[in-house]
């Protein structure tokens, strides 16, 4: 696991924009894992400066949600697939066929996920996975437990998950599902690189944990330690928990 530590959020946005920039430039159809969050706000519009700036072609990337609400259709206000069209794929040349999403209004949750396996699969794999942290050092929707489980299935929210979504469900946290589908932590580990991307201070204590602290289910992050090619992206108040000798 490689860490980097950057003096501001927008350092952090404009680092991890460009990594993502240079996969799409190197690899056209690239296959992404692509997260939603209040951080990924500010990725997403540095992102959409660098595909002007760049002039690069989307029309072959792929990508795939890390995660969404169960029983939110596609364009329900705070679902993660509309936040996607609102933030990204709106201003890019994204084909619409090409973005994928564990579809929160199926009848037939197991199928959906085997579903949602098969296509990340049939498309190759993931070459790259952008990753969001909880405060609960969540990853997608892989909250803390005794056991976590390897492909796409459904989850129940943990609390402070709700609260920290409540701002796309207009500030309102009984609006916000119980319930989730999500990507499990062996379809991550399986993408070829993982990036991680945490800002703020409220995100310190999940990073010490999982940076510092041992491998377990108890901090699901901590799994990342298991990858070969995973980056730690964090802003300094992100850091600030971490030993001496790691925030240089
Ligand atoms: C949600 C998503 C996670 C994401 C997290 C970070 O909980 N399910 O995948 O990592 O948000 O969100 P924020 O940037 O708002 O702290």
């Amino acid at each position: 696991m490689k860490l980097e530590i950057h003096d501001s959020a927008h350092e952090v946005s404009r680092t991890v924009a460009t990594l993502i920039a240079d996969a799409i430039a190197q690899k056209p159809d690239v296959v992404l894992a692509v997260p939603t969050g209040r951080t990924q706000v500010a990725l997403y519009r540095e992102l959409i400066t660098l595909t002007h700036v760049r002039q690069l072609n989307w029309s072959r990337v792929r990508t795939f949600n890390l995660d969404e609400f169960l029983g939110v259709s596609r364009d329900t206000p705070g679902s993660y697939r509309r936040f996607m069209q609102e933030h990204l794929y709106s201003q890019v040349n994204i084909d619409p066929a090409n973005t994928d999403c564990p579809r929160g209004e199926t009848t037939d949750v197991d199928a959906e996920c085997v579903r949602y396996e098969h296509t990340i699969e049939s498309a190759g794999g993931l070459d790259l996975a952008i990753l969001g942290l909880g405060s609960n050092a969540h990853i997608a929707f892989n909250e803390p437990a005794a056991v976590l489980v390897g492909p796409t299935h459904r989850v129940t929210l943990d609390e402070p998950s709700r609260a920290a979504n409540a701002a796309w469900f207009g500030g309102d946290m009984n609006r916000v599902p119980r319930e989730a589908l999500t990507m499990g932590v062996g379809t991550l580990l399986k993408a070829r690189q993982i990036v991680m991307v945490a800002v703020g201070g409220e995100k310190a204590d999940a990073v010490k944990a999982m940076v510092e602290g041992g491998i377990t289910t108890a901090v699901p992050a901590s799994l990342l330690q298991l990858h070969r090619h995973a980056r730690v992206i964090v802003d300094r108040p992100a850091a600030a928990k971490l030993g001496v000798s790691e925030r240089r």
